[in-house]
């Protein structure tokens, strides 16, 4: 029941209106003008009901500064219609006069309590506006980031933030679920545990396939059915519009809001109380909050994906004029990448190195081929060509930010931990981790391969040149902590190459 303060000190009065009031089913308080502040906190009512004419000016002063606070609707009954004619402290009044209390009271109280619930929603739904907003670019930050089966338990801590961390938003779903809209319609939901209102708790519930154009139903307004009530906002049937197997679950006889967007369908019930439109404002934003997310995440793998591709394309367009096929090139991403893991670098790294490991020969592009493929040893003005291609690889990868791994990878992925590489003879540390990993792929590669050189060599035999030396290939050439890790995972080594083998 809608509660009312009311601040009568005339009995004739007050007796008048709690006879008027006693229609309209309320709750009904009374209060005297000096504790109305603290019956305030104490009821929270949607309304005061003030009589004007025994109140000092300094009382109203105070009944002005106390209801100013918490933006409460109040009506003024005055008996000396002289009192109309002041200046008047409150500016949230309606004044009314004793003679026409039984004609206009109950009117006016109606008006009240929706101006007020209107009043209160509306300033809920800007202060969870306001908080989501706010929260949004760290939650997209983090969305961005996330792997996809950690997706989903971001945009459950969103729902939380909103429907469970907000203590002013009250009226919330009890259970909330998620469609996304694929290949199949995959339904998730968010399930409050029945005896914790305010723990939701996630779960995947169905995979859903349908062809139903029921996702078109809610688009861009969004609905809500109320319990018990005919009342169905932009839509005639509830039952039209969602698939049967959505029906048997939900039943509709429960408060029910549902909103659209391209991607993802948020259906959400057992709200604790009557839906209305700044509900479905609420969720509105927030499934095109997430449909953003999710499509900025797609766009951001599509850039990646053709990114990825392009690299690939320059790392294969270098190695064809090689005797050495694409298969190294993956095979050196590969080793790289395992190499990477084994060693404990962060999951970006592995990432990038992946990627940006293919390019470690991209300058070939600039040699010739007489070089590139003779038979035989090169002379040393040959081999001068040669080296540069670490120099031209640089080059040619230029100065992206996104590449810029794979321009330290082309320069120094022939230098050697004891000094004796090139292009710029670095020492040690000095070296690019990222190259110096690079470096021990590239050559257990090179030793499993035949070249116009040497023959293909067995992993064990490739094993043991690096590990051992074999006066061509040292391991003090190679970084220590990596030539470790080599050891640890070798046999990996063995299966990565013999699944992307040469044939
Ligand atoms: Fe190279
Ligand atoms: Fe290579």
């Amino acid at each position: 029941m809608e509660k009312i303060l009311l601040v009568i000190n005339d009995d004739k009065v007050k007796m008048l209106t709690l006879d008027i009031l006693e229609t309209l089913n309320l709750d009904i308080y009374l209060s005297s003008a000096t504790s109305l502040l603290t019956n305030i906190y104490k009821y929270q009512p949607k309304g005061v009901i003030i009589y004007y004419d025994t109140l000092a000016y300094d009382t109203l002063e105070s009944i002005s500064s106390t209801l100013s606070v918490s933006y409460i609707p109040t009506i003024a009954i005055v008996n000396n219609p002289d009192l109309l004619k002041l200046p008047n402290p409150l500016t949230n009044l309606t004044t009314i006069l004793v003679s026409n209390l039984k004609m206009v009271l109950p009117t006016l109280v109606r008006q009240l309590l929706v101006f007020s619930n209107n009043y209160n929603a509306l300033s809920i739904g800007y202060d969870t506006f306001t908080l989501m907003n706010d929260e949004y670019k760290k939650v997209m930050n983090h969305f961005l980031n996330a792997t996809p089966e950690d997706e989903n338990r971001i945009i459950e801590a969103y729902f939380k933030m909103i429907y469970t961390d907000m203590p002013f938003l009250t009226n919330r779903p009890k259970i909330i679920w998620m469609l996304e809209k694929l290949d199949a319609y995959i339904l998730s939901t968010l399930i409050s545990d029945d005896n914790q209102d305010s723990a939701l708790s996630y779960k995947q519930l169905i995979l859903y396939n349908s062809n139903d154009s029921y996702f078109e139903h809610s688009k861009e307004t969004g609905f809500y059915v109320n319990l018990n009530t005919q009342e169905l906002s932009d839509i005639e049937d509830l039952a039209q519009l969602l698939p049967e197997e959505l029906l048997e679950i939900i039943n509709p006889e429960r408060n029910i809001a549902v909103i659209s967007t391209d991607d993802i369908l948020l259906l959400c019930y057992d709200y604790s109380e009557k839906i209305i439109n700044s509900d479905i404002a609420i969720l509105k934003s927030i499934a095109v909050k997430i449909d953003m997310m999710k499509n900025v995440k797609r766009k951001m793998k599509d850039i990646h994906e053709a990114f990825t591709y392009t690299m690939n394309a320059l790392a294969r367009a270098a190695e064809s004029k090689d005797d050495i096929t694409g298969h190294h090139i993956k095979r050196v991403n590969d080793f790289s990448r395992a190499l990477a893991i084994q060693m404990n670098m962060t999951s970006d790294f592995v990432e990038d190195i992946e990627i940006a490991a293919q390019m470690h020969d991209v300058g070939k592009i600039t040699i010739p081929e007489s070089i590139l493929n003779k038979p035989g040893s090169l002379s040393d003005d040959e081999f001068k060509i040669m080296e540069n291609h670490t120099i031209h690889g640089e080059e040619i990868i230029g100065k992206s930010t996104y590449l810029g791994m794979a321009k330290r990878i082309a320069r120094s992925h022939h230098e050697k931990y004891d000094g004796t590489g090139y292009p710029d003879g670095l020492i040690g540390d000095e070296i690019p981790i990222e190259a110096r990993i690079v470096a021990l792929a590239d050559i257990y590669d090179a030793l499993r391969s035949p070249r116009s050189y040497k023959p293909a060599f067995t992993h064990e035999k490739a094993y043991d040149i690096i590990v051992q030396g074999d006066g061509r290939v040292e391991p003090s050439h190679f970084d220590p902590l990596i030539l470790e890790a080599f050891k640890s995972i070798h046999k990996n080594f063995a299966i990565l190459y013999d699944t992307n083998k040469d044939m």
